[in-house]
């Protein structure tokens, strides 16, 4: 019966995908959990349940202490940089080629990149990238955050400090970013949420402002969420799993190569 019913649910999802002319895949870290990095909350392994956010990735830490978040914010770049994108990122991708005719908007809480390296075109990152530092005065310097870039150091146009192109604790999102993922959310036919706890503002009101525009909310999550009670589905899988069966679902026959 269980399994009959999940068939049941994925083949309404697809249908609602087909009809759909605007899709959004918004998602969080529970995604890369399968390319081993670790989530923010979850159980022992959650990096806030071993570490002090204000003092490892806030704006205030980052003044107090720069070199702290710097350090820290490097070791998860490493590791960033030594895993990649997990089958759920190159089904993401393999749906955006799927659904060519209509248009897919991947929008993330992660700062891994690992949407854009799967091949996803349209990514918007509304806490920004660990793959970049920039002026914390915003005179417009910006550059890779290359290895040889280990110490904190003043933005070379104009001395204010420079720093990683992330959202710390306590500062706002980037606004043109923020205001294009809202639009997206708002005409979004489907809007697919994986892999997040919706713990944190503003980017966890983005469902709802979907869902209160008319869109149908597909949560993919092996536990439940604050969001479980207002999603149209509430999927308890992985994402891999889901996102992996709707693409067979949609394209059973077509062979995409990128699909090692
Ligand atoms: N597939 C889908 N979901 C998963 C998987 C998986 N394989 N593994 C874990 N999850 C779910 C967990 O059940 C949890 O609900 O992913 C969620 C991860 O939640 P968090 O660790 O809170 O991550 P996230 O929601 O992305 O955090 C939001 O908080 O710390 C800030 O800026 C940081 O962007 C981050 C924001």
């Amino acid at each position: 019966m269980k399994e009959r019913l999940a068939m049941a649910v994925h083949d309404e999802i697809a249908s609602l995908v087909r009809r759909a002319a605007e899709i959004v895949v918004f998602s969080g870290a529970g995604l890369s959990a399968d390319s081993g990095i670790p989530t923010f909350r979850d159980g022992a392994t959650g990096l806030w349940n071993n570490v002090d956010p204000d003092e490892v990735a806030s704006i205030d830490g980052f003044m107090r202490n720069p070199r702290v978040v710097w350090n820290w914010l490097r070791e998860l770049k490493n590791l960033v940089d030594d895993r990649q994108p997990n089958p759920g990122h190159r089904a993401i991708a393999r749906l955006e080629r799927i659904v060519a005719d209509k248009r897919l908007t991947v929008v993330t809480q992660n700062i891994d990149g690992y949407h854009s390296r799967a091949g996803n075109a349209d990514v918007l990152e509304v806490h920004g990238t660990i793959h970049r530092l920039r002026c914390h005065a915003r005179c417009g310097f910006a550059d890779e955050w290359g290895e040889d870039l280990r110490e904190p150091f003043p933005c070379p146009q104009c001395g204010a400090p420079a720093r990683p192109d992330l959202v710390l604790f306590g500062e706002a999102l980037d606004p043109e970013v923020f205001t294009a993922a809202g639009r997206r959310s708002a005409r979004a036919d489907v809007f697919f949420c994986v892999g997040t706890s919706f713990t944190v503002q503003p980017a966890a009101h983005l469902p709802v402002w979907a869902k209160a525009s008319g869109a149908t909310v597909v949560e993919i999550n092996p536990h439940r969420t604050p969001l479980s009670e207002v999603a149209d589905y509430s999927i308890r899988a992985g994402a891999s799993q889901f996102f992996a069966a709707l693409c067979q679902t949609l394209a059973p026959d077509a062979v995409d190569a990128t699909d090692a």
